[in-house]
């Protein structure tokens, strides 16, 4: 098979995975401005998602030591920005010892990152260069190509983990290629092997997760004028183990159909065909939510020539921040 990347407009890719076998809407056609709401509110409602809580404590308690070789004022490049709320510490870290900082957020939610840059401008002023990105990771990844200097690119909140494998890995590759030995790269990764807490963090009881998934079923109402019923799907979420060194364990999230159900959607020019008991997977790949142990996240990042130089952890041994760089330096 060629690894050879063609990317898709949304609705070819969403025609791609309506139709292919098994069924799916890929991760990030959840996130438009109200799905970045509702990634917001499982972030604070939601007190299954251990995840939040142990990388702002991860993050908070090492953020000097993150940033120790950091020699000089760097851009920092946020993939994935969302609410930008962990970043912060991040540039008021830099801004005791710089007077201005340039700032890259790439995120798909368009409308989301204007207002979330517009408050920044509002908290920070002009001792924060804002030159935000709107579009898909790999629109960001290319547009840092010609950037000159050091680059510190974060990817925080589980927008990593949130890709298939394949992705991770191609990514991380063009990621490395724009980076210097100088730049670094903070990765928060999930570490949580616990089945049924990882269960119920990504389908919580109390169903705020459920509106996240099942806000790409909406938006595909809306933008491609069908009318499916989100109610016809039982929402399921499973974590499948994997202690092998060249994968990763991952949640796999789908809704099982409790009819016959046949959608034509006109904006994609196709039909949807959905059995009693058929699945509708709500990522690409095989699961989403991966979940890794140092040995996977070691041979992950040598896969793409990168060096796994640091990691911190939570006292719940929930998240690894994970600090990478293009060259060994210890
Ligand atoms: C899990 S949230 C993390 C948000 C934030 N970094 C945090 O720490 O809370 C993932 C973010 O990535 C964005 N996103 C998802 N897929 C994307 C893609 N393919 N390209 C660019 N941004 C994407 C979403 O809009 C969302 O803001």
């Amino acid at each position: 098979m060629s690894d050879v990347f063609v990317p898709m407009d949304n609705a070819a890719a969403l025609r791609v995975g309506l139709t292919s076998t098994p069924k799916y809407l890929p991760v990030w056609y959840r996130y438009d401005k109200a799905g970045s709401v509702f990634n917001d509110r499982c972030l604070s409602d939601n007190t299954y998602y251990y995840f939040y809580r142990s990388e702002i404590s991860t993050l908070s308690a090492n953020i000097e030591e993150i940033l120790q070789d950091v020699s000089e004022v760097p851009t920092l490049v946020d993939m994935g920005s969302g609410n930008s709320e962990k970043t912060r510490g991040f540039i008021d870290a830099l801004l005791t010892k710089y007077k201005s900082v340039t700032y890259i957020p790439v995120d798909i939610s368009k409308e989301f990152l204007a207002e979330t840059s517009d408050q920044l401008f509002g908290i920070y002023g002009n001792k924060l260069c804002i030159k935000s990105i709107p579009g898909d990771y790999d629109v960001g990844i290319e547009r840092l190509r010609d950037m000159p200097g050091v680059k510190v690119i974060m990817w925080l909140g589980g927008g990593f983990q949130n890709q298939k494998y394949q992705d991770q890995i191609r990514r991380l590759k063009l990621l490395s290629n724009v980076m210097t030995d100088r730049c670094r790269l903070i990765i928060s990764l999930d570490i949580t092997q616990n089945k049924e807490q990882i269960e119920n963090a990504y389908l919580d009881p109390t169903g705020i997760s459920a509106d996240l998934y099942l806000n790409a079923i909406t938006r595909l109402n809306r933008e491609f004028g069908c009318s499916i019923n989100k109610d016809t799907l039982n929402l399921e979420a499973e974590y499948i183990h994997n202690d092998n060194h060249k994968e990763t364990s991952f949640v796999t999230l789908y809704g099982i159909s409790k009819e016959n159900q046949l959608h034509h959607i006109p904006g994609l020019g196709i039909t949807l065909n959905l059995a009693k008991d058929d699945r509708l997977y709500f990522h690409e790949g095989k699961g989403v939510s991966c979940k890794y142990n140092v040995d996977q996240i070691r041979t992950l990042a040598l896969c793409a020539g990168l060096y796994l130089e640091n990691h911190w952890t939570d006292t719940n041994q929930h998240v690894a921040v994970c600090y990478f760089s293009t060259q060994k330096t210890k």
